[in-house]
């Protein structure tokens, strides 16, 4: 067997790992879901999510190598996450990552993991070559990035309020769906009518976002429906604040184009997985739906192109709430 490269993701409420050959074939990918544990608190608790970490990093490490037919003796480079994100949950993958790499004498490599949510579109059969256009939306970040290579992304157009991943979950939770709801609200919307309520959509300058007031418009529209209709009505309103997300997104995609002279387009990140997002940019190619929301293969996969830290340094490594 080629050497494998082991990803390790624990930047929010996902435990993950994952391993990739030395060529980019994904050969295992294990993602144990918090989700349940932090569903009654109606969001994410750092404290919660960071004890669960250290119960699950190890046997989900263990569970990858197993589903890959692998031992540690395979793995030729570790990749781990180490920003941005909460910052005890983050640790607890770094840690796990500096002692393998140091006891068994393994290159290290810290992985950004917005870079890695990008390096989802590049684990076998390749989807997009660089240079291209790249609109990252998740939870935590919504980003228009021109991709000149492998190594990382330039930034030209963020959010200036809410994550488009943020939006779809206040959404949901405005319709009574529950946490984390971006992918409640598609499915519901799915039997909607996109048309019945017009949203709007904020026109910021620039390539920016802003979704803010857009939930505040569906808490209104929510308000405003007798409780008796407001359930008759769910579902459309469900489509139609569905449709306004997508609406900005797809616009900044395009004149996104415009600005980084890249014609491709790519779409990574937890709202890539949103059907109506899906079909409203045909020609785009999007991440595997496996590999949109939060994952360890696209942490290996990001692993692959960038340089590991001297080993001097592995030690010493450290995590970082913050983006780079
Ligand atoms: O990338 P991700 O797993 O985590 C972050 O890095 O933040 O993205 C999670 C986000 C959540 O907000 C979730 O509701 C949203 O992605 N999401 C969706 C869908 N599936 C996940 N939003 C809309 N439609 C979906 N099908
Ligand atoms: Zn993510």
């Amino acid at each position: 067997m080629s050497g494998l490269v082991l990803g390790i993701e624990t930047s929010c409420d996902e435990t993950a790992a994952a391993l990739l050959t030395d060529d980019g074939e994904l050969r295992s990918s294990i993602v144990a879901s918090q989700d349940e544990l932090h569903a009654r608190f109606g969001g994410v608790v750092p404290e919660i999510a960071s004890r669960r970490h250290l119960e699950l990093i190890e046997p989900v490490i263990t569970e990858a190598l197993g589903r890959a037919g692998a031992t540690l003796d395979d793995v030729t480079r570790i990749g781990v996450t180490n920003r941005p994100g909460l910052v005890g949950a983050l640790l607890v993958g770094v840690s796990a990552a500096k002692a393998l790499a140091w006891g068994r004498g393994l290159p290290l490599v810290p992985v950004d993991h917005l870079h890695g949510h990008v390096a989802s579109l590049w684990i076998e059969p390749v989807a997009v070559e660089p240079p291209f256009t790249c609109v990252l939306a998740s939870g935590g970040h919504t980003l228009v990035l021109a991709v000149h290579d492998r190594g990382g992304y330039e930034i030209v157009g963020s959010t200036l309020d809410d994550a488009a991943g943020e939006a779809f979950d206040k959404g949901a939770r405005l319709l009574g769906l529950g946490f984390p709801g971006g992918r409640e609200l598609d499915l519901l919307a799915q039997t909607g009518d996109a048309g019945f309520h017009p949203f709007p959509v904020a026109r910021v300058p620039g390539l920016d976002f802003s979704f803010s007031g857009l939930k505040t418009a569906l808490l209104y529209a929510v308000r405003d429906l007798p409780p008796s209709e407001l359930e008759a009505r769910r579902a459309d309103l469900a489509a139609s604040y569905q449709a306004a997300i997508v609406r900005a997104l797809v616009e900044r995609a395009h004149a996104a184009r415009e600005v980084t002279g890249y014609d491709r387009l790519a779409v990574v990140g937890g709202v890539a997985a949103n059907s109506a997002f899906r079909a409203a940019l045909p020609d785009a190619t999007f991440a595997p739906l496996a590999l949109c929301t939060d994952n360890a293969a696209m942490v290996a996969s990001a692993a692959r192109f960038l340089e590991p830290v001297e080993r001097a340094a592995a030690l010493t490594l450290d995590a970082h709430a913050a983006a780079a």
